[in-house]
């Protein structure tokens, strides 16, 4: 049982679906033009039409197969998917000349659906546009301070439509509307960490049956929190970590003492000296990937080889790769990196994903239940290809130790601080520049480093962190008097885009 959610493109698609999940129903996104079989096959309890780049007037616009509307099912169409019930009942859609975004306030509101909902009550449009006829027998519901249609209900009230976005923030009573939706629709409520935990088990328990499990450990949250899972679910398996030397300070420490007495069976592999040998003199950023992804590669499988024959591989996809995999309308400009290290499927291994169907923040979750201690639970992202992709250049030993303390001082400032949870990342590059400084009564040259803070939700889009001077002061101080070959310290502060958050 689930709302299905039917993805006509929308920035916001994968948002709606989180939002439902924390309201603790299940929710999937589908392309918008899936089949109604292929919907069917989610067993859905409610359906949400998603919002879209496209105008429902315009010859190449998207439209769910049509008999989604014979299902029975209730309906909430935002945006677009408001303009297409519109479109489907007979009412009539005008362009509105302009696209307008940004906020607005509901000035009227009624129903059941928006019954709590104070007006004035900001709320986030992004629409070009407007409703000029309702179909037969619908009402409006709503209405802001530009549109006189802001919300719909069909007249049995099984369809409702709202052209604002109650995904998003700022549409503070955004989470209540959904919720409101969710009730109306008789949404079972059953999506709660503890519940996805058991399901999770028992179908890994189902899948692997008493047969041994690979999985590879980055020490990140995903692929640390699903060889605990392997433990906690008595799974035979072998958690190969391959320390590739391009990890952040203590990590691996951090990694083998957080899962070695929660009962993984973890075999760290020191690789360090091969992928330094393997990265001597490449300077550019995708030839390091390739190289790194390789060597990555070869290590993991001359471990599995060591460690006998297995059947299963267990991968931490999770469920933005699902969707994004799926293709369909919208999921052109999601961008996704691989898994620990990327395993390709020719490793002759069938796959277990126990997290296909989950989002990071429920992983995290999922992850706090099952014992992983915060410091790796809580961390902030790290790439796999580690801190190769933060020295500008040619990595050399030299060069990773002044970057590894560079970002070690940064994220102790941050930690000490409590500044360190403001941050979705946040991170130190190594310049190949070097600038003139003063020490003493000489001039110096030395390294540039760049610190960088962001702020996102899925790393898709980010910003700038607004780090107190405070925090930057110390920083800066710090590296300059511990790490002697630093001779300057700036602040990144460009968002993403254009920038991305790494440098490279
Ligand atoms: P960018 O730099 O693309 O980063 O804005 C978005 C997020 O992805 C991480 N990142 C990577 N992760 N392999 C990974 O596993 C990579 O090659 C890679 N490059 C970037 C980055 O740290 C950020 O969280």
């Amino acid at each position: 049982m689930s709302v299905a959610i039917l993805d006509f493109g929308s920035q916001y698609t994968r948002l709606i679906a989180r939002r439902i999940r924390e309201l603790e129903a299940y929710s999937v996104v589908l392309p918008g033009t899936a089949s109604v079989e292929r919907i069917r096959d989610e067993s859905p309890s409610a359906l949400i039409l998603s919002g879209s780049p496209r105008s429902v007037t315009g010859d190449d616009a998207p439209r769910p197969d049509p008999e989604i509307y014979d299902l029975g099912l209730p309906i909430l169409g935002i945006c677009y998917g408001m303009q297409l019930l519109v479109d489907r009942y007979g009412g009539e859609i005008t362009e509105a000349g302009s696209r307008s975004y940004g906020g607005d306030e509901l000035v009227r509101c009624e129903g059941a659906l928006l019954e709590g909902v104070d007006v004035p009550a900001g709320v986030w449009m992004s629409h070009g546009t407007a409703i000029s006829r309702l179909p037969g027998g619908w009402r409006s519901t709503a209405a802001t301070r530009s549109n006189r249609i802001a919300a719909i209900a069909s007249p049995d009230g099984r369809m409702q439509g709202v052209q604002f976005h109650p995904e998003v923030v700022h549409t503070p009573d955004g989470a209540r509307i959904l919720d409101a939706f969710l009730r109306l629709a008789q949404v079972p409520r059953d999506w709660t960490p503890e519940q996805n935990l058991d399901r999770i088990v028992e179908v890994v328990k189902d899948r692997v049956g008493g047969e041994r499990v690979l999985v590879g450990v980055s020490g990140g949250v995903d692929s640390s929190a699903l060889a605990l899972l392997l433990a906690k679910a008595d799974v035979d398996h072998v958690a190969v970590f391959v320390d590739h030397g391009l990890l952040r300070w203590n990590e691996r420490a951090e990694v083998e003492q957080a899962l070695r007495p929660l009962g993984v069976n973890l075999h760290t592999v020191d690789a360090a000296a091969r992928f330094l040998k393997g990265l001597r003199g490449v300077e550019d950023p995708e030839e390091k990937r390739r190289v790194i992804g390789h060597l990555f590669i070869d290590v993991f499988r001359e471990q599995a080889e060591r460690v006998g024959p297995m059947r299963f591989l267990a991968q931490g996809t999770l469920y933005p790769d699902v969707i994004e995999s799926a293709g369909g309308e919208g999921a052109a400009n999601i961008k996704s990196h691989h898994n620990v290290g990327g395993l390709p499927a020719e490793l002759g291994f069938e796959l277990v994903e126990p997290f296909r169907m989950l989002f990071k923040d429920e992983v995290r979750d999922v992850a706090a239940l099952l014992g992983l201690p915060d410091e790796v639970r809580l961390r902030h992202p790290f790439p796999g290809p580690g801190l190769a992709v933060r020295i500008l250049g040619e990595v050399t030993p030299q060069r990773l130790e002044i970057v590894r303390a560079a970002d070690r001082i940064f994220i102790d400032v941050l930690r000490e601080r409590a500044a360190y949870h403001k941050a979705w990342q946040a991170l130190a590059v190594l310049t190949p520049m070097r600038s003139v400084g003063v020490a003493g009564d000489d001039r110096e040259y030395g390294y540039v480093v760049a610190l960088r803070a962001v702020t996102s939700v899925d790393a898709m889009t980010a910003d700038w962190a607004r780090l107190s001077p405070g925090v930057l002061d110390e920083t800066a101080k710090r590296i300059t008097r511990e790490i002697p070959e630093v001779g300057r310290v700036v602040y990144d502060i460009t968002s993403k885009p254009p920038a991305t958050i790494e440098w490279e």
